[in-house]
């Protein structure tokens, strides 16, 4: 008989139980399918509008990110996983997105050097945010720079990219967003005139606006303080301080996406959380997440490499948050989430085992996917594993098997049949056994 556990005893079980760091999540197997589906989806995408990889490390001097991403952020403020390497004094971050890093890999080997440069990089990013659905401290973005554009068809290009996407994916909940960020002049006066306005409305500011007053006035925009929402609906808006330039550039953009037939929403409150934008901005929103909607974002940042040292070098590009375009798909699609695997090897009886363990390596030179079975039991127990393995076939070896030099060949999947074959000459008999005799691979 168990005995019940004392506040201590559990206390204490709990303290020395190892979790996984809060808002940090493991992929388990039964996801590990549908990720390595999405990155397959993901990469030939990517292929077809000819972006190669580039991968940077995940750990960044911290002052790359306080340059790049600015002071005055959520981000750098409050978000980022900072600390010194008590080895050597070093200050690091764990990046909390991938813009900046490539930015510096760009500059570090003058990648822009002879033509402009078409990349994509996948991995982890951490923010140190509260977390709820959608949101957690590590998560995942496909990121995607093209870096070396001057625009507009290039931003054009990457909004048309990412429509084709959804489409394919079968998602069609999602609306875009966009706006014009201008250009730095153009911005100061817009928040000159947003420090005159806020000012005279003092009265109504709340402490986070009255700390941002003057650090970041674009941010009071986004309060979503309800009683600071009509003085902030009548503020004066970026698009009256953009010179011809800037317009041109954004309605050479909305041509192009006339053209192409995709659908946007003009937000003029679209500003984005990172300092580094200008001109083009743009999200793409869903309602079937929760609050959490925000699935790609991207921008704009023409200044950012030579703020960090670099030649002038016009990019723009875009991050999508992984784990929630694939909460999405797998909200709208049923895919198929058995393993991708052909043979599951059955074996027992003395000496079958060396031979099932040879016969597994001959299946696979034939290029099957094969598991062998590992870890002794009954003729019973191993098919029970076979079915739920989600072999196309299992192949049974007993000790009959091994001395006729055959094996018997189970089809698992539809209708079911169990046929005899010869080992020699065994992968040949079993794609015959599935896809019919004679047929052409
Ligand atoms: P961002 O808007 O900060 O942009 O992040 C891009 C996407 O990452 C968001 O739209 C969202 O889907 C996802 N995301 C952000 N925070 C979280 C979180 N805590 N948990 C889960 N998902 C999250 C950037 O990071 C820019 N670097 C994008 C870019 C690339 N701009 C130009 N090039």
């Amino acid at each position: 008989m168990s005995h019940p556990e004392s506040p201590e005893q559990s206390k204490a079980k709990k303290q020395t139980r190892l979790q996984s760091v809060k808002g940090m999540n493991d992929v388990l197997p039964v996801e590990g399918i549908h990720w390595e589906n999405l990155e397959v989806m993901l990469r030939e995408w990517l292929t077809s509008y000819g972006y190669r990889l580039i991968k940077t490390p995940v750990l960044e001097p911290t002052s790359l990110f306080r340059r790049g991403i600015g002071e005055v952020t959520d981000i750098v403020e409050k978000e980022m996983f900072s600390f010194v390497d008590r080895l050597n004094g070093d200050e690091l971050t764990l990046r909390p997105e991938f813009t900046a890093g490539i930015a510096r890999a760009t500059i570090q080997h003058n990648l822009t050097y002879a033509a402009p440069q078409r990349v994509y990089s996948m991995g982890p990013v951490f923010r140190h945010e509260r977390p709820q659905r959608g949101r957690y401290r590590q998560f995942h973005q496909l990121d995607v720079e093209a870096l070396g554009f001057a625009g507009p068809d290039i931003d054009a290009e990457l909004i048309v990219m990412l429509s084709r996407l959804w489409r394919e994916m079968g998602l069609e909940d999602v609306r875009l967003e966009i706006n014009c960020l201008g250009e730095a002049p153009e911005r100061l006066a817009h928040r000159q005139a947003l420090i005159t306005y806020f000012e005279a409305h003092a009265e109504l500011l709340d402490e986070d606006a009255k700390r941002r007053l003057h650090s970041n006035p674009l941010r009071i925009l986004d309060t979503k303080n309800p009683t600071m929402q009509d003085m902030v609906n009548g503020a004066p808006r970026l698009s009256e301080f953009l010179g011809a330039e800037s317009i041109a550039h954004y309605q050479g953009v909305k041509r192009l996406l006339d053209d192409a037939g995709v659908r946007y929403i003009e937000n003029p409150r679209l500003v984005r959380g990172l300092d580094y934008y200008n001109l083009t901005v743009f999200e793409w929103i869903t309602d079937a997440l929760g609050t959490q909607g925000t699935i790609c974002g991207g921008g704009r940042y023409d200044g950012l490499i030579e703020v960090l040292g670099g030649k002038p070098t016009p990019a723009i590009g875009f991050a999508i948050g992984l784990e929630r375009l694939l909460e999405l798909y797998l909200e709208v699609n049923q895919p198929d989430d058995t393993a991708d695997l052909d043979v599951y090897v059955v074996h027992q009886g003395e000496g079958t085992s060396r031979r099932a363990f040879t016969l597994a390596e001959e299946l696979r030179d034939a290029g099957f996917a094969v598991v062998l079975h590992a870890g002794g039991g009954g003729f019973k127990s191993q098919m029970k594993r076979a079915d739920g393995s989600g072999a196309a076939v299992a192949v049974i070896l007993g000790e009959n098997e091994l001395n006729a030099g055959t094996a018997a060949v189970k089809v698992l999947r539809g209708e079911s049949k169990q046929e005899e074959f010869k080992q020699e000459g065994l992968a040949e008999a079993i794609f015959g056994l599935l896809y019919g005799e004679g047929e052409e691979s």
